[in-house]
């Protein structure tokens, strides 16, 4: 078996193999997806399995920004995992998830995430459960009613040439939120989806909205709001549905402001997907993330990585001011005083846990489920404090 890059005259291999793995694309969905993925082919993004000349799986590596604590770091989203079905049990997708992940380390992304339609394939990569995709039912008619007599928030319907400012507002918003696990799509990627004429697009100055009709209700497929009063002038419009759409499903963060502005919540009817999370470049990672500015810590972790060295080793742990980095312990000043400031035993973890850590899980979780030891009471909390957040997406990929 070969892997290598996929090219253009791939693609209706790629298609008969995704068709087999996820139902037929029906109507214009083999034309969008190719003009999704046919920018991606020259940049190494498509990978391919081979056995001689024949495609036997294939996966795509997508190019995102992800935020953690309101700082955007490169992320890779892999997604279209495929082996055909006669090639399946005998080692193809493990050896493309591997593939993946090295490429994620050559196109530069610090971080990479998926939805996985099975934990063992990714978690043997060093992938591990760490955040969700919530959606969110409630009554149109409660929405229509949050619009107020504040002052009215100026919308204005968005399409393609809207891309740049989408991309920077979305920014804006997840850093000044200090947001954990959102993603954003490139301009390219953002072009193509507001050039969906089934999609309602709507951009305020501190926010917007994507919905559409979903068998005579209202899906949201994405609303950002930055302040309350655009909250309330997006959430309000998609609520003037309710003459004809009895509830709206959302896809938003499980602590979205708007669940806190509904005149009544007694149960939330929600559904969640479960996304996985990996650490390719520790270093990077750490220094590119945002931490609560109030917390400072200093410990050690040591950290196994099978598929990426560069990860692995004993390091000195120090969040200040909002901002962390990663010291190997051999090369930080003082050397292994460092180690014996953090009690004298390290947490270990192996990077599944360690990517878990950072995305926000508990230690108390992680120490019972197995994937983190060593270390003290302490260094938990040090940890903890560090690294904790809530992370959510609003885009599945
Ligand atoms: C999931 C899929 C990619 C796995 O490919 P594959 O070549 O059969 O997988 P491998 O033989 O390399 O197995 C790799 C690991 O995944 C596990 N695995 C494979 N198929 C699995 C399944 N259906 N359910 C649970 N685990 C599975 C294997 O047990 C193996 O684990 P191990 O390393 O602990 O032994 C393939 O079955 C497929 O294309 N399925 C349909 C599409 C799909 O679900 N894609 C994933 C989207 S996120």
């Amino acid at each position: 078996m070969e892997i290598r890059h996929l090219t253009s005259d791939d693609l209706d291999a790629v298609l008969d193999i995704r068709r087999r793995a996820f139902g037929p694309l029906s109507g214009s969905a083999p034309d969008t997806w190719r003009r999704l993925v046919s920018p991606m082919l020259p940049e190494g993004r498509y990978l391919g399995a081979f056995d001689g000349p024949r495609l036997i799986g294939a996966a795509r590596i997508n190019p995102y920004v992800q935020w953690w604590h309101g700082r955007p770091l490169s992320m890779g989203g892999v997604a279209g995992v495929t082996v055909s079905p006669e090639d399946r049990g005998r080692g193809v997708g493990r050896a493309l998830t591997h593939a993946a992940v090295e490429r994620c380390a050559q196109l530069g992304h610090a971080v990479s995430a998926l939805y996985p339609a099975t934990t063992p394939l990714y978690r043997n990569a060093g992938y591990e459960h760490a955040g969700v995709l919530q959606r969110v039912t409630v009554p149109a008619e409660a929405l229509r009613t949050l619009g107020g007599p504040a002052a009215p928030v100026k919308l204005r319907r968005m399409g393609p040439a809207d891309a740049a400012e989408l991309v920077a507002l979305i920014g804006r918003v997840h850093s000044a939120t200090r947001a954990s696990g959102p993603l954003c799509f490139d301009e390219r990627t953002w072009r193509l989806w507001l050039d969906d004429d089934d999609d309602f697009c709507y951009l305020a100055e501190d926010g917007f909205v994507v919905y559409r009709w979903s068998e005579g209700n209202i899906e949201v497929d994405n609303l950002l709001a930055g302040s309350e009063a655009t909250a309330r002038a997006l959430w309000s419009m998609v609520g003037t549905a309710s003459t004809v759409a009895d509830s709206v499903t959302a896809c938003a963060d499980p602590a979205d402001p708007v669940l806190w502005m509904l005149r009544e919540r007694s149960k939330d009817e929600v559904a969640q997907t479960r996304w996985m999370f990996r650490l390719i470049d520790l270093p990077a990672a750490v220094a590119g993330r945002g931490f609560p500015a109030a917390v400072s810590v200093e410990t050690v972790v040591e950290v196994t990585d099978p598929l990426r060295p560069g990860n692995a080793g004993a390091w000195l742990l120090r969040v200040d001011g909002g901002s962390g980095s990663v010291t190997r312990l051999g090369d930080a000043p003082g050397g292994t005083a460092g180690l014996a400031a953090a009690g004298g035993a390290a947490t270990r973890l192996a990077i599944g846990g360690m990517s878990a850590l950072f995305a926000g899980v508990p230690t108390a979780t992680l120490r019972r489920a197995g994937l983190l030891a060593g270390g003290s009471p302490e260094a938990d909390d040090a940890l903890d404090a560090a690294f904790r957040c809530a992370p959510y997406m609003i885009d599945y990929f």
